[in-house]
């Protein structure tokens, strides 16, 4: 029977480094191991909350509930068909490590998700994506425990319609699985997505690139972009891309003809969070251990010793001053607890 433990310190399980505890803390490795959890809390009435490497999550103080880190491991090769294959991962298995594993293998798709951080278990709650390509574009399934059924249950992708940054699992699904195994279904023939602005211009010279030189310029352009969590804690993107209606667009770019801009679905366009932050004057601006990073203010970070409501305070300012500026609303791409 897997053992809870009480006042656990979550200072290093939260990619921001915020010093706050959970009141009960349990790490079940199997299913029989999370059952004997389940059997143990009454996950009904009480609060929980399922976390993986916690590098989307903002703490606003101690959590007094229990927080289940589902501990499942291990990569199994599923299906081999002749220009794919499905393999199975453990949630707990880091999303970095599985990509870098799988590239080595020769299952491509992935690479332009190097480095992002987390665990594989994350990945389709926020579906993320990188560079031109999203978790959901290499999804095959995901196994998890139906906290309202109780029982294990399979679901595909369209049981979790995925969207921009977006699942059932952030929305009408909140709170009900744990997911314990993900699949992806990987094409054995490199097909290298290359478009995106700064990827591109990091392989206009280079021909015959391979995957894993895609993996490695990913991984540059992200150094060389974004804040390392092991220095500074963050969670990455703070807001998402704000999709506005065109003839909002039209009128904020009266104004700001140089806005960039994504035709997005139809009559809406998205427009880049970084630039409404930058162009309020956000960018790489510091109240006292809180800042938006100096390259990528959609990046808010803790430079030391900072809580979590001070960071709320703080995006809550940026989130004002860009509605006040251009009326539009940034939805937070990080998980408030
Ligand atoms: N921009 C500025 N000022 C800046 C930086 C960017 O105006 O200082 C504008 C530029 O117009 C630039 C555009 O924003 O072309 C897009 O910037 P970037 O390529 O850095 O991407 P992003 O839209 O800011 C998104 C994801 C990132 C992901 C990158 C690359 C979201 C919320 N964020 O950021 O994901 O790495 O694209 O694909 O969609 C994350 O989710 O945590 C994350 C880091």
């Amino acid at each position: 029977m897997p053992t809870m433990q009480h006042h656990f310190s979550l200072k290093n399980y939260n990619s921001f480094g915020i010093d706050v505890s959970a009141a009960l803390y349990a790490t079940p490795e199997t299913i029989e191991e999370l059952k004997g959890v389940l059997d143990q809390y009454d996950f009904t009435n009480l609060p929980y909350l399922v976390m993986g490497e916690g590098s989307n999550l903002l703490f606003k103080g101690d959590f007094e509930g229990l927080v289940l880190n589902p501990r499942m491991k291990g990569i199994e090769l599923v299906e081999d068909e002749s220009g794919q294959v499905v393999v199975r991962v453990g949630a707990a298995e880091n999303w970095d490590s599985w990509v870098e594993y799988a590239t080595r293998q020769g299952w491509f798709g992935l690479e332009n998700l190097s480095l992002i951080p987390g665990s594989v278990g994350s990945a389709p709650v926020q579906n993320i994506g990188a560079y031109g390509v999203e978790m959901k574009d290499h999804f095959a399934w995901l196994e998890a425990w139906d906290l309202q059924q109780k029982l294990p249950v399979r679901l595909n992708g369209e049981d979790c319609r995925f969207d921009y940054r977006s699942s059932i699992f952030k929305t009408n699904a909140r709170g009900r699985y744990i997911i314990t195994h993900v699949a992806f279904r990987l094409n054995k023939q490199p097909q290298l997505q290359l478009n995106y602005g700064p990827v591109k211009e990091a392989f206009t010279k280079s021909r015959g690139a391979t995957p894993m030189d895609l993996r490695n310029s990913i991984i540059k352009i992200r150094n060389q972009k974004l804040p390392d969590p092991g220095e500074f804690g963050n969670a990455g993107s703070f807001f998402k891309n704000p999709l506005v209606d065109r003839t909002i667009f039209k009128c904020i770019r009266v104004d700001y003809p140089e806005i960039p801009n994504f035709h997005d679905k139809e009559n809406c366009v998205k427009i880049p969070a970084a630039w409404l932050i930058e162009t309020a004057g956000w960018k790489g601006k510091r109240t006292g251990k809180v800042g938006t990073w100096p390259t990528q203010p959609l990046v808010i970070v803790n430079y030391g010793g900072v809580t979590g409501q001070e960071i709320l305070d703080f995006s809550e300012q940026i989130r004002h001053d860009v509605d006040k500026k251009f009326g539009v609303y940034l939805e937070r791409e990080v998980n408030v607890v």
